[in-house]
């Protein structure tokens, strides 16, 4: 064992470690694969691109990864913490310090501006962001005191991303964040997850239907009726304003 600073982590370590994973929901002859032995290994701090046709399995392994439900067989492991070994108090805790969650439709509180909506979640937990400061880090610093009806689609993403990452955490799973966007508010989106990727090392998971958000990627995972069928390491990554809808 090499030393390591508090708070450290070694380059190359690996935030989730899936084997075998599977999913069946329902029984007998209603019941569906959904995932059908995933093996998969996501490095820490990468921000990586999940893409497959609907249906794949790819919004399933998301939600077990965040702990929101679990698998039929197989283990998974965030960084030495057996999930599949986790009891439900456990994955909420889990959950709760530290996965962001990000999904396609912002949910929002319309009542609450866009400052007040992320301070919600940040009178939860310890050492969090300051809403000003998640909402910098999206590029809203001028639009904290607008209401979800004030914003547009795009902005209001954002709001729900500062939202999800104002409590610093390790993992960020964005499931078909982009899919109700036109192709110059989804890329604010699209940067704005880099930025939370480079700024504050979070390890980002992107379920898209846009193939072409691959070219952001530092690694690609394609899926297949439930499998894996292929992951690709990036050499060379683009920004986010290169991508095309
Ligand atoms: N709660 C559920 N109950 C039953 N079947 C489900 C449920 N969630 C997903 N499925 C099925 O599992 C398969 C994988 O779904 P999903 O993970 O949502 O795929 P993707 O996100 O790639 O579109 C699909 O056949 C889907 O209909
Ligand atoms: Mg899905």
């Amino acid at each position: 064992m090499t030393t390591m600073i508090p708070g450290e982590r070694p380059t190359g370590a690996m935030a989730f470690r899936a084997r075998g994973i599977t999913k069946v929901y329902g029984e007998g002859s209603a019941a569906v694969h959904a995932l059908r032995g995933i093996d998969l290994e996501i490095p820490e701090g990468e921000f990586v691109v999940l893409l497959g046709p609907s249906g794949s399995g790819k919004s399933t392994l998301l939600n077990i990864m965040g702990g929101l439900d679990r698998a039929t067989a197989g283990t998974l492991h965030f960084r030495d913490r057996d999930l599949t070994a986790s009891s439900e108090r456990e994955l909420t805790v889990y959950r709760r310090r530290h996965i962001g969650f990000v999904f396609q439709f912002y949910n929002l509180i319309p009542s609450l501006t866009a400052r007040e909506n992320v301070s919600l979640v940040t009178e939860l937990v310890d050492n969090v962001m300051t809403p000003e400061e998640a909402l910098t880090l999206v590029g809203l610093a001028d639009r904290m005191r607008h209401f979800p009806a004030e914003l547009s689609g795009g902005e209001q993403q954002r709001v729900a991303v500062a939202r999800a990452v104002a409590k610093r955490p390790d993992v960020l799973l964005c499931d078909e964040p982009t899919g109700a966007l036109d192709s110059v508010t989804g890329i604010r989106v699209l940067e704005a997850l880099a930025s939370v990727n480079r700024q504050l090392g979070t390890t980002t998971l992107v379920i898209t239907h846009n193939a072409s958000i691959a070219v952001m990627a530092h690694r690609v995972v394609r899926f297949a009726d439930g499998r894996i069928a292929s992951v690709e390491v990036n050499k060379d990554r683009r920004p986010a304003s290169e991508v095309h809808w």
